[in-house]
């Protein structure tokens, strides 16, 4: 069990960026996680291109960017250009969710699909070849700080067991309600990738905070 953690810099200090991105760096993070929202697919609005490129300034690390927004497929080449590691659909916001998933490997970057709480699994199977990460939502998407939903525990299992037997590996992100009481189960279930905003960000300690989630 040997989970990444990816702190989410929605419950950051966002006029500190950098400062805060390298404050979890050194607390211990694997990955950074960038929620980008548009006002149309989720009820919010948050950060788009420029703040990627921002976070890629200060940090070295893998930058997961997670795309809730509507016809993900216009904006792929700028989150790519502003430095992003992986790029993450929304199954729901995709059509043609094989088409978006080949564009995003066109442009070199690790391909990712997010699914809603709602959402069934299932259909994954048709596409794993062309994924490198599966993001679980275990809240509805939109903001930070909500209840961790408890179905998403066997969607987790349910992916984990599809990913058997492939030629390259697939992590299976979860995000949403990520804190330590949360993460045993979910790594358990056989998460890799631990997306946690207000568990850590929301505390003054940041490396106690990521310290808690990892022993779960
Ligand atoms: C929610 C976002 C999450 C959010 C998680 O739509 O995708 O990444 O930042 O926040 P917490 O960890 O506070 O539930
Ligand atoms: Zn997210």
């Amino acid at each position: 069990m040997n989970a990444k953690i990816a702190p989410s810099i929605l419950s950051a200090d966002l006029g500190r960026l950098a400062e805060e991105i390298r404050a979890v760096e050194r607390a211990g993070a694997d990955w950074i996680h960038l929620d980008v929202m548009d006002g149309r697919f989720v009820p919010n609005i948050t950060v788009g291109p420029l703040v990627v490129r921002a976070a890629r300034a200060a940090t070295t690390l893998p930058l997961d960017v997670h795309l809730m927004i509507d016809e993900p497929d216009r904006h792929l080449q700028d989150f790519a250009d502003a430095g992003a590691d992986y790029i993450t659909v929304h199954l729901e916001a995709c059509l043609h969710l094989h088409r978006s998933l080949q564009n995003i490997r066109r442009l070199e970057k690790k391909a990712g699909i997010a699914v809603n709480p709602a959402t069934p699994v299932d259909d994954l199977k048709y596409v794993l070849d062309l994924v490198d990460l599966v993001l679980i939502m275990s809240v509805d998407p939109g903001f930070g700080g909500q209840k961790f939903i408890d179905a998403a525990v066997p969607k987790i299992q349910e992916v984990n067991t599809q990913i058997q037997g492939l030629d390259h590996p697939v992590e299976i992100s979860v995000d949403g309600g990520i804190g330590p009481k949360t993460s045993g189960r979910v790594m358990k279930a056989g998460a890799s990738v631990l997306v946690a905003g207000t568990a850590i960000y929301g505390t003054d300690n940041y490396a106690e905070a990521i310290k808690q989630i990892r022993q779960g």
